[in-house]
């Protein structure tokens, strides 16, 4: 059964989507099979990927309002190997239109079991909230990979993060399921200056053996093969980010063997 993994942080810009479209391609050409969900409604991993929007059937925009099976939404984009599931700007309706639907908290969690056995791993690009689509995540995923930008003020915030995590593995208990710290991941780190190296240190000392090994280098690549609509894994594959990536991917597959 294949692992679901939420790449959450409710801070903007600390690259959740950078690391999920990268550790999704990482790891398959560790040849895994790979499925990504965007859930957040700027629909960046969609558009990262060369996805055109305007031509969508579906999006996870229906898998929320319209029950709509993941299996009509899901599509396969070849030059990676992804399958994903893309989003759409509308999905920013979601929040306010579920509010008083009972089930609100579970159905991405009952719309991916279906395909779970498909698939090695499962990422799930998380928004920049902690609004009912990142529970929703955090209800459906088997761990979280946290995404610390390493620059001024990385902490911030992590404190609402975890306290969220935690309420969550209350509420799974009863399931008998778990949400384990999958890791944090320690990005965009500018080895130029010494704030990046002050931010691992505090990082470390509070996550400790929870902080990957990989850290992930600031570089302009990034920026360049978004733009293409590629992984920087593919575009730039001996580029330091893409180098950052393959060695997060081979990290992730050995804490799960
Ligand atoms: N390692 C990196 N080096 C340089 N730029 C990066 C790197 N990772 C992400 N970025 C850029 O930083 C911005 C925010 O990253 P993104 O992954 O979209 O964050 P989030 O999804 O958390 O908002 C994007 O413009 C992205 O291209
Ligand atoms: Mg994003």
């Amino acid at each position: 059964m294949g692992k679901i993994v939420a790449v959450s942080n409710q801070k903007g810009g600390v690259g959740k989507t950078t690391t999920s479209v990268n550790l999704a391609s990482g790891l398959v050409e560790l040849g895994k099979r790979v499925c990504l969900v965007d859930i957040d409604y700027q629909a960046n991993a969609t558009t990262n990927l060369g996805v055109n929007r305007s031509n969508l059937k579906a999006s996870s925009t229906d898998l929320f309002m319209n029950q709509v099976p993941v299996q009509d939404i899901l599509i396969h984009v070849p030059k990676v190997e992804i399958d994903i599931i893309p989003a759409k700007f509308d999905l920013s309706n979601v929040e306010g239109a579920l509010l008083s639907d009972d089930n609100k908290n579970y159905i991405l969690a009952n719309a991916l079991e279906p395909i779970r056995d498909n698939y090695d791993y499962i990422i799930i690009d998380c928004p920049p909230s902690l609004g009912l689509i990142t529970t929703n995540a955090l209800i459906a995923a088997d761990s979280v990979l946290i995404p610390v930008q390493c620059e001024f003020l990385a902490m911030d915030g992590l404190t609402q993060l975890l306290n969220t995590i935690r309420f969550i593995q209350n509420k799974k208990q009863y399931a008998e399921r778990k949400l384990i710290i999958e890791g944090v991941l320690l990005t965009m780190l500018d080895t130029r200056s010494n704030i990046g190296y002050e931010v691992i240190n505090e990082v470390k000392t509070y996550f400790r053996e929870k902080v990957f090994k990989t850290i992930i280098p600031r570089n302009v690549k990034v920026a360049v093969s978004s733009s293409y609509g590629l992984p920087v894994t593919e575009f730039s594959p001996r580029s330091k980010a893409s180098l950052g990536y393959k060695s997060l991917a081979k990290e992730v597959v050995e804490n799960n063997e």
